[in-house]
């Protein structure tokens, strides 16, 4: 595979924004704006509560549904927990270890690889999101953290198992403050972040796609999808904005020149 046939993947993170009128609106918006694009994967992922009606609104179209994650447990004496196993039938993809989770929630890498595992192994495509603070980037820290994520997140897989993994680039200094890396900045980390599963996982480097996250929009996005080891955007704040996010997802038309 080499990198003009990996998929685009562009996922809104809704996180915890919209009420149920609000969700339903704004799927329909997006489902009416996004023109389907053939090498674009578009992701929403809403809160919980609004999965299933989504999932009905949504069947039939090129629209896939993702969670915002998932319990390490499959089942059991767990209140307040949503397992991998009660998405799946609604769902294709979850998000594992995003930065919020893990420092709002104390989800430390143990928890993100058990629930990357679950995830896994009820057939969902984890989105599982790396990346360090100010503090560690400052430090010259970035890829002794990458590398300390992804090796606790990943090391007892399988090759089959990485194959169904994407990976988010997010610096948690750029999520949600309006400072997103630059495209070279991601670029890098994105082709260390691949060299990192060709040295463990050999055949898998061409097929693994990698997203960057952090205050991506309609304007800025195009600069990331011109580099090549970046495939898509996990997007927070403006996949609340149909038509931001509907940009974000054309802008992957730009990305036509990385091919040639
Ligand atoms: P942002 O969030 O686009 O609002 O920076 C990104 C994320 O949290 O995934």
């Amino acid at each position: 595979m080499t990198v003009g046939e990996r998929r685009w993947l562009i996922a809104g993170n809704w996180k915890m924004h919209t009420t149920y009128e609000e969700a339903l609106e704004l799927a329909g918006a997006i489902q009416q704006r996004c023109r389907s694009l053939p090498d674009v994967e578009v992701v929403l992922i809403p809160p919980f509560p609004w999965i299933v009606p989504l999932a009905e609104r949504l069947r039939g179209s090129a629209i896939a549904l993702g969670a915002q994650t998932c319990s390490a447990y499959d089942q059991g004496a767990y209140t307040g927990e949503v397992s991998a196993r009660m998405i799946a039938p609604f769902c294709q993809y979850v998000i594992v270890g995003h930065s919020e989770r893990r420092r709002l929630f104390a989800e430390t890498d143990e928890v993100v690889a058990a629930k990357l595992r679950a995830a896994l192994r009820y057939g969902l495509r984890p989105i599982l999101c790396v990346g360090e603070d100010l503090e560690e980037r400052e430090a010259g820290a970035t890829l002794h953290v990458i590398e300390h994520q992804l090796r606790l997140a990943c090391e007892a897989l399988s090759l089959a198992e990485c194959k169904r993994i994407i990976i988010a680039y997010e610096p948690v200094w750029a999520i949600g403050t309006g400072r997103p890396a630059t495209p070279a900045d991601a670029q890098s980390v994105a082709e260390w972040i691949r060299r990192w599963f060709v040295l463990r996982f050999g055949e898998l480097d061409e097929q693994l796609r990698i997203l960057y996250g952090g205050s991506v929009t309609a304007e800025n996005a195009r600069g990331f999808f011109e580099v090549p080891d970046i495939d898509g955007a996990l997007v927070g704040g403006a996949s609340l904005d149909a038509a931001q996010f509907c940009g974000i997802v054309e802008a992957t038309r730009s990305a036509k020149a990385r091919l040639e």
